[in-house]
This record gives C-alpha cells, sequence and structure tokens, in this order.
C-alpha cells in the first residue's frame, strides 16, 4: 500500500475486480458494503450467489460478481483459504486475466509484476510516444505490456503501479493532461513532441445497436411478476419484469397502459424498454422456462435487478395509484 503496511490480499481482489471498467468513486461504497459483508474469503466462498448479485446491483459487468464467488471457492478448496500469492496461481482462478493476477501480486505481496490497465496505456503510449491507430490491437497491447514489464521496480512495485494508475487517472487524463504538472513531464516524448493531446488515437466510434423490447409489468393481488434471466450472457441469473422482443412496431395488448420508456446505454449495446402495465388474475401453470414469482414491490428489493430494471420498479411505485385501462 501506499503507506508502506501490505494490504488483505482478499481485500485486493475484491477491489481491482470492480476496479475493472468502473471507477474508483463508484467503487467505494460498493466495496465497503461488499467486505462488511463478506469480511473473508471464506464468508465469501459460503455466499448465496444472489446474495452477491444483490451487492453487485447497480454496478454493471455482473459476471465479475458470479467469477469472484467461483474464485473464492475455488481459493478454499485449491488454495487452503490463501489468495495466492504468483501470477501463475492467480491466473487459474475463475475471472482472474492478466491485470488482476499483476494488481494482486504487486499490491498484496509485493511482487515485481506489471500491470496494465486503460490508464496505465495511455500513460506509456505518451511517455513512448506510440502512435499506433487502435491501442487496443494485439501487438500494441503486447508492446505496453513488454514496457510496463520494463519500468515495475524491484522495489514496491504495488506503489509503482498505482501511482501510474493514479497519474492516468488524474494527470494524464485523456483529455486536456495536465503536462505542466506532471512529474514525468521531462522524460515524456509526446509532451517533447507537443502530441499529448493526439496520443493515444481516439478509438473508432461504433455505432452501438438499439435493442428494442417490451416490457409488461403484470399485477396480481398486489404483487408483481418477475422472472429470472438464463445463467449466462447479459445479466445472468438477475431477476426483471417480464421482458419480450417486439414482433412488428407499435402497441401492445389494449388491456395495459403504456408507463413510458427507459432508454439504457452500455458499452456496445443500447436497450430500449417499452413499458406496460397489465393486471392479471388467472392462476399460475407450470410451464414456464424461466423461473418467476410473484412479488410485491418492497420484497423486490431482496431480488438482483438489471439497472433498468430498478427504474421500471420506481416508474410503478410513482404510478401505485392509477390503474390500468380495462
Ligand atoms: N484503478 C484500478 N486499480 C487501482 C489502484 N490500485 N490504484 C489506483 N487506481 C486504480
Amino acid at each position: 500500500s501506499r503507506s508502506g503496511a501490505r494490504p488483505d490480499p482478499y481485500h485486493v481482489l475484491i477491489s481491482e475486480s470492480m476496479l475493472q471498467q468502473t471507477q474508483v468513486a463508484t467503487v467505494i461504497p460498493y466495496y465497503d458494503r461488499f467486505i462488511a459483508r463478506f469480511p473473508t474469503v471464506q464468508a465469501l466462498a459460503a455466499a448465496d450467489a444472489q446474495d452477491v448479485l444483490r451487492l453487485w446491483q447497480g454496478l454493471g459487468y455482473y459476471s465479475r460478481a458470479q467469477n469472484l464467488l467461483a474464485a473464492a471457492r475455488m481459493i478454499v478448496n485449491d488454495f487452503a483459504g490463501q489468495v495466492p500469492s504468483d501470477v501463475e496461481s492467480l491466473l487459474r482462478l475463475p475471472g482472474v486475466g492478466r491485470y488482476t493476477a499483476g494488481a494482486v501480486a504487486s499490491i498484496a505481496f509485493d511482487r515485481r509484476q506489471p500491470i496494465l490497465d486503460g490508464n496505465v496505456a495511455r500513460v506509456l503510449c505518451r511517455l513512448e510516444r506510440i502512435e499506433s491507430a487502435d491501442v487496443r490491437d494485439r501487438e500494441t497491447v503486447a508492446r505496453l505490456w513488454d514496457l510496463a514489464t520494463e519500468l515495475v521496480p524491484k522495489n514496491r512495485p504495488g506503489d509503482f503501479n498505482q501511482a501510474v494508475m493514479d497519474l492516468g487517472a488524474t494527470v494524464c487524463t485523456p483529455r486536456n493532461p495536465q503536462c505542466l504538472t506532471c512529474p514525468l513531464q521531462n522524460c515524456c516524448k509526446a509532451f517533447a513532441a507537443g502530441l499529448q493531446d493526439r496520443i493515444p488515437a481516439p478509438r473508432k466510434t461504433r455505432i452501438t445497436p438499439l435493442v428494442k423490447r417490451q416490457t409488461l409489468c403484470i399485477e396480481r393481488a398486489g404483487k408483481w411478476l418477475i422472472e429470472q434471466r438464463p445463467p449466462r450472457g447479459r445479466w445472468a441469473s438477475m431477476w426483471q419484469f417480464v421482458t419480450i422482443a417486439p414482433r412488428v412496431a407499435g402497441e401492445l395488448a389494449r388491456c395495459s397502459t403504456k408507463l413510458g420508456r427507459i432508454n439504457h446505454t452500455l458499452t456496445h449495446r443500447r436497450y430500449q424498454f417499452d413499458v406496460y402495465r397489465c393486471r392479471a388474475n388467472g392462476t399460475d401453470i407450470p410451464a414456464s422456462e424461466a423461473p418467476r414469482k410473484w412479488v410485491s414491490l418492497t420484497e423486490l428489493s431482496e431480488y438482483p435487478l438489471p439497472k433498468p430494471h430498478l427504474r421500471i420498479a420506481k416508474l410503478l411505485a410513482a404510478h401505485k395509484h392509477e390503474s390500468p385501462k380495462r
């Protein structure tokens, strides 16, 4: 750690998993709740997947939560309950790639191991004036890992790695880098050439596909019908209001009220949920593919829901006193 004492390897595994794809400020409250609930790797290994997902709700990239649970179980079963200290063993843990392995080895175990994330990549590209068209192409990534490997010092490698990440997050930012206050200004090849604003080259902007859905909020006697998503894929094993793909453009059945439209943007997809409220009075038949439950809005808070469905639940709470058309 930055103060000299080594942090708990389990804590580092959790925080670095959360910090992938997610900003520090967003992670902090999630991290605190997670560690309070599962203070040790043994506690996490014994957890229920639904409880872990519920704690992860809103953080996105939910496979990270499932992977961490599987990793904790592997640590307990195959590593005598100790987070391994070598990169090779760390890489065997579900969800742990080169980045997380390097982070845990260097930060928790003081191993001379490099790490490369988006921030580090940007710092290194500027230092070495790497102008390649796309920082994410294979050769560039390999070159950046080599560079990070050369640079990481034997002395306090974890502090070094975190310092480079912090530099990327606060000084060597994607736009308007603060070169005048940068401690690496005099060895930065991009700055020397005045190219810091053009390195790394911006990512090609792809138009992300729009996925249209119809969400049916079906009420029966004060309870709402929810279904569990499949165990793989986006929002795996989380719960949602009944959602279908519309076959043709246009409105749904007449017996429903349109409550609104929820837009949700992810990295590679944009989602549009048209939300309808319907009332049912029939009885369940057992032959549905997805697990389903009837729950009150209060009970709903115990289930892990994708962010757009949390917003739908808020819509429902706001429309509590309206009844759907007959
Ligand atoms: N981003 C991800 N992990 C980090 C760390 N350990 N320090 C600073 N920024 C980070």
